[in-house]
């Protein structure tokens, strides 16, 4: 909708009824809005209409246009805009509304913006649980394109103040709706060929999916990156190096560590005492931002178990320790 405009200033608002109505108008008019849903804040627009769609990619500076997720109530909402198979439904009835999102053939007729699908004949569409973002679709009566509230590369916000320390002058609305409960990006499984195939690992664990569909393809790295930015190499990124597997700190280092810890101080956090996966995940974006503010050497990172949610916290953390061929965006201010 505008640029970084100094003019423009962005507010956060209460997400009560005046807040719901305000997001809802500006979508209505092409314009974009900052919500919560359980996973990330989500940068939202009309999926519908082309120009809102553009938008989401002038304000994040993404590079290029790569597919976004459109975000619906339910699967009734969904099966107008995309074909629904049998695995689709089953998928659908467990886990919506909830962090998973399905990659399907758009249907004829799809009233999504060729856009959201970057050129392919394909749609991701995900109903979110936050109530939040469940109100702002609902009033707004339109299917909502969002990717992550960052700017390109960058570390998702769990926090409505992420995403006023990522957009700020660039969208005139940040809906407030607290700390993201599940903080990792949904799950993206793509149901477009003869067998499941895992996209991105997030918030509902691979082995949820294969319990109900069996095994699932994994796509081998880098394979279709031009298309998954979330499966670029280097992407999620802070300013700092990240130094996974760590045993601990190097001297200058701030540490990110996991389970009972007794190690403490400005530079450590830990992502779960407990060992939980699901505090973790909860934790690691907002966490990764904290240490990334202090400006030391680098963030060593304890290891975290691959098993469960760990999947998808162990392949944000090496995305965002893969090197950086290309800054992440050279126009944006530091
Ligand atoms: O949890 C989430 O999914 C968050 C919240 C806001 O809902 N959204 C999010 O969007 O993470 P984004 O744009 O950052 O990531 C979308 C992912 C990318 O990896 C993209 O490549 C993949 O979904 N994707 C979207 N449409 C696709 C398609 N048609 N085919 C294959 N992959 C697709
Ligand atoms: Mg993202």
């Amino acid at each position: 909708m505008h640029d970084k405009d100094p003019e423009c200033p962005t507010e956060i608002v209460d997400a009560g009824a005046a807040g719901i109505a305000r997001a809802a108008a500006i979508l209505r008019a092409g314009g974009l809005v900052g919500l919560p849903t359980e996973t990330v804040y989500g940068l939202a627009a009309d999926a519908t209409s082309d120009a809102a769609v553009a938008a989401i990619f002038a304000v994040k500076a993404r590079p290029r246009f790569n597919p976004l997720i459109v975000h619906v109530l339910d699967e009734d909402d969904a099966a107008r805009i995309a074909d629904f198979d049998a695995r689709a439904e089953l998928l659908a009835e467990t886990f919506w509304p909830g962090p998973l999102t399905l990659v399907l053939r758009r249907r004829a007729g799809c009233a999504a913006s060729l856009l959201v699908s970057a050129g392919l004949d394909t749609l991701a569409v995900r109903a979110p649980a936050h109530p939040v973002a469940r109100r702002v679709i609902a009033a707004a009566g339109l299917p909502l394109a969002a990717p992550s509230a960052n700017r390109f590369g960058r570390v998702s916000p769990t926090d409505p103040r992420h995403v006023m320390e990522e957009l700020s002058g660039r969208i005139p609305l940040i809906l407030a709706g607290g700390r993201a409960s599940v903080g990792v990006e949904s799950t993206v499984v793509d149901l477009t060929g003869a067998r499941p195939r895992l996209l991105r690992p997030g918030g509902v664990t691979q082995d949820e999916i294969t319990a109900l569909l069996g095994p699932l393809e994994t796509a081998a790295e880098g394979e279709s990156a031009p298309h998954s930015p979330g499966r670029l190499p280097s992407h999620y990124a802070p300013a700092t190096p990240l130094r996974l597997d760590a045993g601990g700190a190097q001297p200058g280092e701030a540490l990110l560590t996991f389970g009972p810890d007794l190690r403490q101080g400005d530079a450590v956090r830990n992502l779960s005492e407990k060992g939980d996966l699901a505090e973790a995940a909860a934790n690691l974006f907002a966490m990764l931002r904290d240490l990334d503010r202090l400006g030391r050497a680098a963030i060593a990172v304890a290891p975290i178990p691959a098993t469960g949610l760990g999947a998808a916290i162990n392949d944000r953390l090496r995305r965002a320790a893969a090197p950086r061929p290309v800054p992440a965006d050279p126009g944006a201010p530091p």
